[in-house]
């Protein structure tokens, strides 16, 4: 875009789940459609932002008006494509749901079924935090975190925030009708630094994608 309230802002987004291979035709992963992260993309572009969308597996059509688009499959590829970026960026909005663990072997054959045993045991291994060590790495950047939570809200959230050196943290009330995974709405709270606490009612992810990025230029204003 050639106008807007995001204009020569360099936007950094993910979206979308992320992929840990077992074998060549499985592997472990989560509900995260893109949604949101796709939602956020969009409303960035429009608002003149140049954007960089890295997303995992979906079937969103790409936003048009990106500066860069790329898809990754496993947390370690999204982990080194966010390093790549990180400073050219201005805010970081991670909206991915990055896989806390990976398989620790991955098979180069299809693992057979033993037909004697009725149990098989699959060792993880923990992904890297990415947003941690963003936050470890953070210089001017603006950084946005989402997460899903289904109690203790405030604590857990501010706890993220804190841990991962987060400006906003968005969270969503997973047990709440019209939140969360796969559908198009949303309802979530939005957790700042310095405590405060917003509720932001049921709207459609495009719709909270220009609330958050409101936030987001009002924090960048600062
Ligand atoms: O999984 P968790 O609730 O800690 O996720 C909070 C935020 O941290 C999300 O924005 C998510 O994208 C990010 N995250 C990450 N790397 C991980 C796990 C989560 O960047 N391994």
């Amino acid at each position: 875009g050639v106008c807007g309230d995001l204009q020569n802002k360099k936007i950094l987004i993910t979206a979308g789940p992320t992929r840990e291979p077992i074998d060549p035709v499985r592997f472990i992963s989560n509900r995260s459609s893109g949604k949101m992260g796709y939602a956020l993309a969009e409303a960035a572009v429009e608002r003149g932002g140049e954007v960089i969308l890295i997303s995992g597996p979906t079937c969103l059509p790409r936003p048009s008006g990106l500066y860069k688009y790329i898809r990754i499959n496993t947390a370690l590829e999204m982990r080194e494509c966010i390093l790549k970026y990180f400073y050219w960026s201005d805010v970081v909005i991670k909206a991915a749901a990055v896989s806390d663990f990976r398989p620790k072997s991955y098979s180069e054959h299809k693992i057979k079924k033993n037909d004697s045993a009725t149990e098989m045991t699959l060792q993880l291994e923990k992904n890297p935090d990415i947003l941690k060590e963003l936050g470890e790495k953070k210089q001017k950047q603006l950084l946005v975190g989402f997460a899903a939570e289904t109690d203790e809200i405030k604590e857990n959230a501010m706890e993220k925030l804190n841990k991962k050196n987060l400006d906003l943290i968005v969270v969503n009330d997973v047990t709440a009708e019209g939140a969360g995974f796969e559908v198009d709405t949303n309802i979530v709270r939005i957790y700042y630094k310095d405590g405060s606490a917003e509720e932001i009612p049921k709207m459609t992810k495009k719709e909270l994608a220009n609330v958050i990025l409101d936030r987001v230029v009002k924090l960048l204003k600062n």
